[in-house]
């Protein structure tokens, strides 16, 4: 069995910082190399060539991604940004599924499929999330909920092929998400564990564990030790605590 992937950090700033804050941003962050860790920023869209030149004016051991990407690769889909957009601007990480688009946007688990596909097909590396509502943790459905959201990728076998590879995952309760209500560590581990099973199912142990699992939802620099510290959390995807250069370096320290 080959050694753990490296843990991921990955701050998710939404709506905020244009080009001007993404670039003070990233001149007052100091990220030194770690070993087994990466640090990653999805950025918004108009943000993501002020980020990336800035991270490599200042040589910042640090990814640069999209936030949302669509599954045509050009057309009339006004308002919407394509895949090869990306990569010619030279972005190759993309976050798909976010509970904000599914929210907000009208993204469903079908779209979310057509999505990850056409962006594994185009050659990005994906960030998949998924988690459940509160109501549905409340009837006891969080389990059916991710399977649901699971399982059309877990069944296409374009997407199946990359987990492990280019395809990993965020679990990111929404109950959590910007309300400062972080999930106990036990709900977190179990969640993962849950989601682990139905990797190791559908795809073997070895691709399950090459596969990153991602806690998010409320996570600050107080409780991501402990979060990490749980068997089967794989790094963090941040939202609040990701949006000060002090505070996504403190993240970075813990790991
Ligand atoms: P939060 O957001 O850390 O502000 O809760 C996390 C996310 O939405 O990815």
């Amino acid at each position: 069995m080959s050694a753990k992937p490296p843990i991921l950090l990955a701050g998710n700033w939404k709506m905020n910082h244009g080009p001007k804050a993404a670039r003070e941003f990233l001149q007052k962050l100091e990220l030194p190399e770690k070993e087994n860790a990466q640090a990653r920023l999805y950025v918004p869209t108009l943000s993501l060539t002020s980020a990336l030149a800035a991270t490599l004016e200042h040589s910042l051991p640090l990814q640069v991604g999209a936030q949302n990407v669509h599954h045509e690769k050009s057309g009339a889909f006004t308002g919407e940004i394509s895949g090869p957009m990306l990569s010619e601007i030279g972005i190759n990480q993309v976050l798909i599924g976010h509970s904000e688009r599914r929210q907000f946007f009208g993204e469903t688990n079908e779209s979310v499929l057509l999505k990850t596909k056409s962006a594994l097909e185009q050659g990005f590396e994906v960030l998949l999330c998924i988690g459940e509502l509160l109501s549905e943790r409340e009837a006891s459905k969080t389990e059916p909920v991710l399977r649901e959201q699971l399982i059309r990728v877990l069944e296409n076998q374009e997407c199946k092929a990359h987990f492990g590879g280019r395809l990993h995952l965020a679990y990111e309760p929404v109950w959590a998400i910007g309300t400062g209500v972080v999930a106990t560590p036990e709900q977190a581990q179990s969640a993962h564990a849950y989601v682990r099973s139905l990797l190791i199912t559908a795809l073997g142990q070895q691709k399950a564990q090459d596969t990153r699992i991602l806690y998010g939802g409320s996570v600050t620099p107080t409780n991501f030790k402990e979060l990490l510290s749980c068997p089967g959390i794989d790094g963090g995807l941040v939202g609040g605590a990701s949006l000060k250069p002090e505070s996504f370096r403190a993240l970075w320290d813990l790991i």
